[in-house]
Order: C-alpha cells, then structure tokens, then sequence
C-alpha cells in the first residue's frame, strides 16, 4: 500500500484510493472542491517520489516540471511525500476593490493584482482567501480592456466561498490569485469563423471575456451567445450586452429562461432576443448545422457535458469545441436513520 507523508502525518491509502480521499479520510483538511480533476483547488507540489500517472492533467508545462500536481487525481503506486505549493511563486497577490450585486444570487467581484496576472479571455483562475479556502472562478474581464480582474460569483447556500464574498468580504481584504486555466478561451485566429457561446448562470462571465476579445480582434464571423438562467432574474449584464449587440452587426445575444413570460421590459433591440423554454431544446432547434462553427461552452455541468455532445454531432470538429464545466463540491451524503 502506497503512504502518503504530509506536514509530519502519515496516511496509508487504500487500493486504489486517491490521495486526496486518503487525507480527508484521516482526517487532514486538506484543500478541495470538485474532487473531479476540473477545479486545480487540491493543487499539491511532490517532494520525494514519483508524480502519479494522470494526476497533472491540464496543468501547465512549468507547474509539470515544478512536479505540482492534483491530490483528487493522484492514485500512487509507491510512498509519496508531498507539500503544499505555495512558496513557489504561483500565486499573485491581490486586493478586492469591489464587491457589487449583479442579480439577486450574482455578486461581482472586482481584484487589482500586486503583479500583472496574464491570462486569455474567459479562462479561469483559482481565488485563494488568507486563511487558504480556494474555489475556483472564470475571469469575466479583459487583459487590456479592463482596469481590474472580474469575477461573477453564485451565492450558494451553506456555499464557503460564495457565502463569504457575498456577505462579508470588504473592499481592501487580501487574496490571492492562481493560475489561470481551463480550455474555454478565444485565441485569435479565423476572424470569419462563426462563433457559438452559450453558458447558463454565471457560466456567462468567460463569454463576456472572449465577446469582447473577438470584437476587439476584429472578428467578422458571427458571434452568437445564448445564456441560459431558471427565470427572468437570472440574467445580469442585459444593458452591456444589449448595447454590444446595437453596436456590431455580426454579435447577437439571446436569452432563454426555463420559466417565465415574455418580457415585455425587454428594451427593443436589434439581435437581441428572449425565449422560454429548455436551453438545450432551444439550441438545438436554432443551430442544426454546426459544420465550421466555434462553440464555446460554459456553466452547469450537466448541461455542459449534452452540449459538448450535440455541438459535435451537429457538426463542430471536436478542435473548435471548448467548454468548461463549473463542477462544485459534491454535496455531502444524506444520513440515514441509522448514521
Ligand atoms: C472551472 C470552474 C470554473 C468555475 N467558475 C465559476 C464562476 O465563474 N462563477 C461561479 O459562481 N462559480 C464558478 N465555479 C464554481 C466555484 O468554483 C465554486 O464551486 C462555487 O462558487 C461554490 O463554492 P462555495 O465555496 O461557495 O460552496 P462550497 O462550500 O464548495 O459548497 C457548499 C455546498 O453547496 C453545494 N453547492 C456548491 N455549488 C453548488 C451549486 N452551484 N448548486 C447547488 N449546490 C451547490 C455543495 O455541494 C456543498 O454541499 C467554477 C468551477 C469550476 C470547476
Ligand atoms: S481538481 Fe482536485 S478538487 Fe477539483
């Protein structure tokens, strides 16, 4: 059996066990969230044996060769000792300048870094609080564009993170940024190429980075984003992406709500659009070829995962399809009478 060594504490895994289940099974409190490869929170650094087949998934180059790793995806085969990654330059501080509603379960979260933090339009970085809870949240702003890092975060209940930043972080709070990462970003490149976008919830804050990304490229394509919500309250960002639409011919912007009426607030708006009904259906019925199309793909994971399945089988090349599953804690088991 493979032991792990951890800040003075010996943990012996179970077959097949991952490090990370191994830790919290001893009871260590050791950083997490999605336990699924997707979030890079469990980021670990190994300081005597070998890295884990499969464990360094999506990471970069350098954080490779650093030996960094992730602990939820990490199954050894022989004794490992690990260490936390900081100390390593790998994280850039930053400091909050804004917190702000932007509907009633979307708080903006605005950071100015303590060193440039380089990142491409829509990726996603790892928020690191002062006493080390990391989640991990896509960048809404632009490198270039915007004077300060964006984030858009749900409030979830009983939510550590979200809990926090919407009830009680303050303007001038300290944190720290990694990263950034994740594959749902705009490179430049065939200005003509169509572009698809569609993200449900706060899956629209990597869209509105890589809009603007391709508009400020030049882009001649068509840029279509279609974001998701349950009901009319959950879309934020109206007037800024109404205005884009006004102001270039090739960005059309709908929204679709599971429930609700049709909006007769609704400012009228050229490509600009409200439906009711499933996102998926909607999509479906509205994009039946995608053959030569770019489709970007963000917010809930189950929806994520059928889009990613359709956009390749209405014809997207599986290169021009790039998504980014906002995969959260596993909500903990229920008890049972007897536990
Ligand atoms: C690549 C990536 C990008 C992400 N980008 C964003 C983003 O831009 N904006 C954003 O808001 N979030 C984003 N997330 C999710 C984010 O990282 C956190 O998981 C989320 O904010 C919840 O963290 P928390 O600490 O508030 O809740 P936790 O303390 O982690 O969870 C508390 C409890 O709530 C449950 N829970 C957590 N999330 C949800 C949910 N969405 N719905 C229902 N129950 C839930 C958990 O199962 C748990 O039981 C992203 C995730 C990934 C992997
Ligand atoms: S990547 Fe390991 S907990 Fe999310």
């Amino acid at each position: 059996m493979a032991v792990v060594h951890h800040e003075g504490r010996s943990v012996e895994l179970a077959s097949g066990e991952s490090v990370l289940d191994g830790l919290l099974r001893a009871g260590i409190d050791a950083p997490h969230s999605c336990r699924a490869g997707h979030c890079q929170t469990c980021l670990a650094r190994v300081v005597r044996g070998d890295v884990p087949v499969g464990s360094q998934e999506g990471l970069k180059p350098t954080w490779r060769a650093l030996g960094l790793f992730l602990t939820c995806r990490a199954r050894p085969t022989g004794d490992l000792e690990m260490a936390a990654p900081d100390a390593l330059g790998l994280e850039v501080g930053a400091r909050i300048v804004d917190v702000a509603r932007l509907s009633h379960d979307v708080v903006r979260l605005r950071l100015t870094t303590d060193a440039p933090f380089e990142h491409c339009g829509g990726q996603f970085a790892t928020l690191v609080r002062s006493d080390g809870l990391a989640r991990s949240y896509s960048v809404a702003s632009l490198p270039g564009r915007d004077e300060f890092i964006e984030m858009h975060v749900r409030l979830v209940t009983n939510g550590a993170m979200s809990g926090w930043i919407a009830r009680d972080a303050c303007v001038g709070d300290r944190v720290a940024l990694r990263g950034p990462a994740g594959e749902c970003f705009h490179v430049p490149g065939r200005r003509e190429q169509p572009l698809l976008l569609i993200g449900t919830g706060t899956g629209l804050a990597p869209l509105r980075a890589i809009v603007h990304d391709a508009l400020r490229d030049g882009h001649t394509g068509r840029i279509q984003l279609v974001h998701g919500a349950l009901d009319e309250r959950g879309f934020y960002l109206v007037d800024e992406l109404s205005a884009l639409a006004r102001e270039h011919a090739n960005f059309e912007y709908a929204r679709c709500m599971l429930r609700g009426e049709h909006l007769s607030t609704t400012p009228a708006s050229p490509r600009t659009s409200v439906h009711v009904g499933a996102l998926d259906a909607r999509v479906r019925a509205a994009f039946p070829n995608l053959k030569g199309w770019r489709v970007f793909l963000c917010g809930h994971p189950e929806l994520v995962v059928a889009l990613r399945k359709w956009a390749f089988i209405a014809g997207a090349a599986s290169k021009d399809i790039h998504a980014d599953a906002f995969v959260t804690k596993p909500a903990p088991l229920p008890r049972t009478a007897t536990s």
